[in-house]
């Protein structure tokens, strides 16, 4: 009797840990929820030539102090209009095309690429090489 609720215990605690495990570590936003770290690998590039980008959100926004409009936006006639507290949009969502630009509007790889890359290459911190982003397959 007792050996048996020991092990019904032992069942439980590692039932709960396993549902912890994989609860994705979330930032709370005036925005919404968003992953910590998120895996950017976007469905409209089709056969993806990469694996997953590691982009970290909260790092980003919170350590490195990057404010939400350096990434965020919803343009009227040219202006950003996008606030805090205002709904998220996926980038893919406006930025329709995975390679070719459409007037302003970059194609989605250009996007992601304008967005981090000139950041990083303007504050001469963080990645612009390409396997720093994208790290080789194993
Ligand atoms: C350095 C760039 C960057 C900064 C700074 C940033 N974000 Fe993001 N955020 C992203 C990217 C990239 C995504 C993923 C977009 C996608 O999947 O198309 C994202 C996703 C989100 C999502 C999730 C949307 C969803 O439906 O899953 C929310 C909410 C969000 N951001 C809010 C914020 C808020 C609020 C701030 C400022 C406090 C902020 N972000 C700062 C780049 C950034
Ligand atoms: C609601 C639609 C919409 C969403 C969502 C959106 N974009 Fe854009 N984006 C645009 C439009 C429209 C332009 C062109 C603006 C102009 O110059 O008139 C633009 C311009 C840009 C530019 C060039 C100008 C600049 O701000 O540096 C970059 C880079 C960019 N977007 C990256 C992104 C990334 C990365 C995401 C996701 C985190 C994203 N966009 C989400 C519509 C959108
Ligand atoms: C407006 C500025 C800005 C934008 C936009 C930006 N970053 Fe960064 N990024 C930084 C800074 C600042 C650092 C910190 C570098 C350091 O301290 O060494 C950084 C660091 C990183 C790192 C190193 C690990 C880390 O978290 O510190 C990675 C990877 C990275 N960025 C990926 C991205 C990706 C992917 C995007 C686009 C979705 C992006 N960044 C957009 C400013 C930016
Ligand atoms: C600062 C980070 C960063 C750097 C540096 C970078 N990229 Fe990317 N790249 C991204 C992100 C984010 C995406 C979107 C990832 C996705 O959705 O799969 C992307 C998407 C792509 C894609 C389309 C998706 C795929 O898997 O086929 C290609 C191709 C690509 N990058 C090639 C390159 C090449 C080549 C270089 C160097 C000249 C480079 N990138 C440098 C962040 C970066």
């Amino acid at each position: 009797m007792r050996k048996a609720s020991v092990v019904i215990l032992m069942v439980m605690a590692f039932a709960l840990a396993a549902l912890l495990g994989t609860m994705a570590i979330a930032q709370d936003t005036k925005s919404g929820k968003v992953s910590d770290v998120i895996k950017i690998y976007e469905p409209l590039f089709g056969k993806h030539t990469k694996v997953a980008v590691e982009f970290t959100h909260k790092k980003h926004s919170v350590d490195h102090k990057v404010k939400c409009t350096e990434c965020h936006h919803d343009y009227k006639n040219g202006k950003n209009v996008w606030k805090e507290g205002d709904k998220v949009a996926k980038c893919a969502s406006c930025h329709k095309d995975p390679k070719k630009n459409d007037g302003k509007v970059l194609s989605l790889r250009n996007a992601f690429h304008k967005n981090c890359q000139s950041c990083h290459k303007e504050a001469k911190k963080g990645p612009t090489k390409c396997n720093e982003c994208h790290p080789k397959k194993k």
